[in-house]
């Protein structure tokens, strides 16, 4: 017996009349809605599934899915993110064929259930774009984070099983971030720095991060932000710290129908020096370059094919442009991939830095995301965060100056 309000259909789900994975789905829900308290399930207007890469699943994950996928169909737009490997260019990106042959299992999976396979975190600049106010269920952090602060929808940051789970059945356990009285700014960030590139954003992330340790930020004095810098944000804030949900007054919705938390904090220019000296390590010849974390939208594309003009990737260096593969399949259209391919750069579609199985692959990284950073370090690289201008400098030369 559960303490949770089911309809009468949920009840048939959770008693295995509609299948296996239907029940098994039901049964995640319903755990999940018991330990937060929730009243209900309430339905999803889309799903995001994280948890995609063979290399975080392993072969238990990849079984899991598998008994999933007999009888399971999603039943709201369901998109995924990055898995270990491009599914198409994975040689060229030095993959194995044995952890191919296992990630394209998990895809398989994914696809039996009606998932479509687009493995981006970046699902807003696909096609999966929330209304503001709509409940959904997405589990990457940064695209969670865009989600409730950018657009004004409404989600918690999902595991990958409970995500799957919610696409299984079109609901969530309604609580957390669903509700409105858990929406609400608890500490005030005044940033009193003038932020120019991606990589600034990213610092004023780490630096939010820390200060408003698992709480709201309600966030004043930034004049302006493209959807560019609001996603490398979104990345780093959440990653070193804060919940999923932010305010920027008079940039994101309903930021001026907020009070302002009593609570208060400044970032100051030496904040910002110390985000960047806890960032960076002692980096002079670059391995791998990498630009897309969150994946690239096509206007960073643009911009990074501008810079590699008549210029080319140094041979002790690789560079990686991490996106989506309809934002690549774009950049094909306008011929930004025949510049950015001759100069030697390399995309990575489907995949990203923090999710393909490069531990031991490569010494140092340079890139212009404070995310991409921190699992760069977990995956034992020295990093080094700089502009996109001072990363594509590194790709050319090979060394950071
Ligand atoms: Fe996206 Fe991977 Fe970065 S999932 S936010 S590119 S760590």
């Amino acid at each position: 017996m559960t303490r949770m309000r089911l309809t009468k259909e949920e009840e048939k789900m959770l008693c295995g009349e509609e299948g296996y994975a239907a029940k098994k789905s039901m049964e995640i829900l319903v755990a999940l809605g018991e330990i937060y308290n929730a009243e209900a399930l309430v339905n999803v207007g889309s799903v995001q599934v994280a948890g995609v890469s063979y290399h975080n699943l392993g072969e238990a994950g990849l079984e899991f899915l598998k008994e999933l996928a007999r009888d399971g169909r999603v039943k709201v737009l369901t998109t995924l993110n990055p898995a270990g490997m491009d599914l198409k260019n994975w040689r060229a990106l030095g993959i194995t064929p044995e952890f191919a042959e296992k990630q394209n299992r998990v895809i398989d999976a994914f696809r039996r259930m009606g998932v479509i396979i687009s493995c981006t975190c970046t699902p807003y600049l696909i096609g999966s774009l929330p209304r503001y106010g709509e409940h959904i269920a997405w589990s990457e952090s940064s695209a969670v984070t865009f989600a409730n602060s950018v657009i004004g929808a409404k989600t918690n940051r999902e595991g990958g099983p409970s995500a799957l789970a919610a696409a299984l059945v079109g609901k969530t356990p309604c609580y957390g971030l669903h509700l409105e009285e858990n929406r609400a700014p608890d500490v005030h960030v005044d940033v009193k720095v003038y932020l120019k590139t991606l990589s600034d954003w990213g610092a004023l992330g780490w630096c939010i991060g820390r200060k408003a340790e698992n709480k709201i930020p309600y966030i004043t004095g930034v004049g302006k932000a493209s959807l560019d810098d609001l996603k490398s944000f979104c990345a780093s804030v959440v990653t070193y710290g804060a919940k999923p949900l932010f305010f920027i007054k008079g940039i994101t919705p309903d930021s001026d129908r907020q009070q302002i938390p009593k609570e208060k904090v400044t970032i100051e220019d030496q904040h910002m020096k110390e985000a960047f000296d806890s960032i960076n390590d002692e980096v002079e010849t670059v391995d791998l370059v990498c630009i897309g974390c969150p994946h690239c939208s096509i206007r960073e594309v643009a911009r990074i094919a501008g810079l590699l003009h008549s210029r080319k990737v140094s041979s002790n260096t690789e560079l990686w442009i991490a996106t989506s593969r309809l934002v690549k399949q774009l950049a094909d259209e306008i011929g930004y991939t025949r510049t950015i391919e001759s100069a030697g750069g390399r995309f990575a579609c489907d995949t990203c830095m923090a999710v393909a199985p490069l531990k031991g692959r490569f010494k140092s990284v340079a890139t212009n995301s404070a995310k991409g950073c921190y699992y760069s370090r977990h995956n034992g690289m020295a990093t080094r965060l700089g502009s996109l201008e001072d990363c594509i400098n590194a790709a050319v030369t090979g060394k950071w100056s």
